[in-house]
């Protein structure tokens, strides 16, 4: 069953935490269900939106200690996220333009950079800011009608939240340039060949999947969870070494309570109780 957990509960949480036009955040057993919901749109990333998304990512979900993941997912049954807004596109300038691509960039770091497992539940269109925010997320599960695609030179423009980078990523350089520079969509088998996504599924089950997938990863150590997702981000920081972060990180885990019980509980043939400390 899913319960609201949010909507009526903002003011008791915090003050400052806005109402949401454009996101539903619901709690499915212990997981933080953010579906954007913008349906008519094909749940396009307006303005509001991307506002919305950056206070869930810097006001809701820090605090959630008890969370154990995030499921992003699309309203509807034939898009997860059409891309940016195109419509509030209309008479945006250079400077505006600037300002646009370095925010989506930063709340999409905030999800790349989130130490417990986000998966994107791709439901349908996952174009353009679509598919740049499926690529952020630290998974992708794939419904069989998932179309993926970088569709911005069809308007003039490049990926800019993070695309450009995140798809050469996923996918290869040679690859990633063909989809950016034909705009061609692929469907979700193709995805899947590619790496982009790491599981397809019939239509109507990829929360499902992903579901299963964070239940697995809240059997594990939490702290450790944790370093894997900021060692596997180091690889691809371009200034710091991430074998260093690695050996770093191997140490701060090493120095948890959670190593004790694990390393306890795998001698005694029981199964870890893992307290996030
Ligand atoms: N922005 C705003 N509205 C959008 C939208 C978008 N990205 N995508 C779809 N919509 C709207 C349509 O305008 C339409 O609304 P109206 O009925 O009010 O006109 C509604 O959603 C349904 O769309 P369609 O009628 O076009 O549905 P379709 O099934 O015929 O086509 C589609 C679906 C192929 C996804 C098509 O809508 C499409 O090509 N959308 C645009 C995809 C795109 O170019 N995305 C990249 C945006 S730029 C970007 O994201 C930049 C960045 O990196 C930050």
């Amino acid at each position: 069953m899913l319960l609201p957990i949010f909507a009526a509960n903002f003011k008791k949480i915090n003050n400052n935490i806005m109402d949401y036009k454009n996101l539903e955040v619901k709690n499915s057993s212990g997981i933080i269900i953010l579906t954007i919901n913008r349906e008519k749109a094909l749940n396009a990333l307006n303005d509001q939106t991307m506002i919305e998304l950056h206070d869930f990512f810097t006001n809701v979900a820090p605090r959630r200690k008890k969370a154990k993941g995030i499921v992003i997912t699309g309203a509807g049954e034939k898009s997860f996220v059409a891309g940016a807004d195109i419509k509030e596109f209309v008479g945006m300038d250079e400077k505006a333009a600037m300002k646009l691509a370095k925010r989506g960039q930063d709340i999409f770091f905030m999800i790349e950079r989130f130490p417990k497992p986000i998966i994107a539940a791709v439901n349908g269109f996952a174009l353009g800011g679509g598919c740049e925010l499926a690529m952020a997320c630290h998974m992708r599960i794939a419904s069989e009608k998932a179309r993926f695609g970088q569709p911005e030179v069809n308007l003039g423009i490049i990926p800019g939240y993070g695309g450009t980078q995140r798809l050469i990523q996923h996918v290869g350089k040679g690859k990633a340039i063909e989809l950016m520079m034909t705009g061609d969509m692929i469907g979700a088998a193709e995805a899947k060949g590619l790496g982009l996504v790491n599981h397809v599924v019939p239509h109507g089950e990829s929360v499902k999947k992903a579901k299963e997938i964070i239940k697995k990863i809240g059997t594990k150590a939490p702290i450790a969870i944790g370093k894997v997702v900021e060692c596997a981000n180091a690889y691809f920081n371009g200034v710091i070494d991430g074998y260093s972060v690695e050996v770093e990180e191997f140490g701060t885990c090493a120095n948890s309570e959670d190593f004790k019980e694990g390393a306890s509980a795998f001698a005694e043939r029981r199964a870890a109780k893992f307290q996030g400390k």
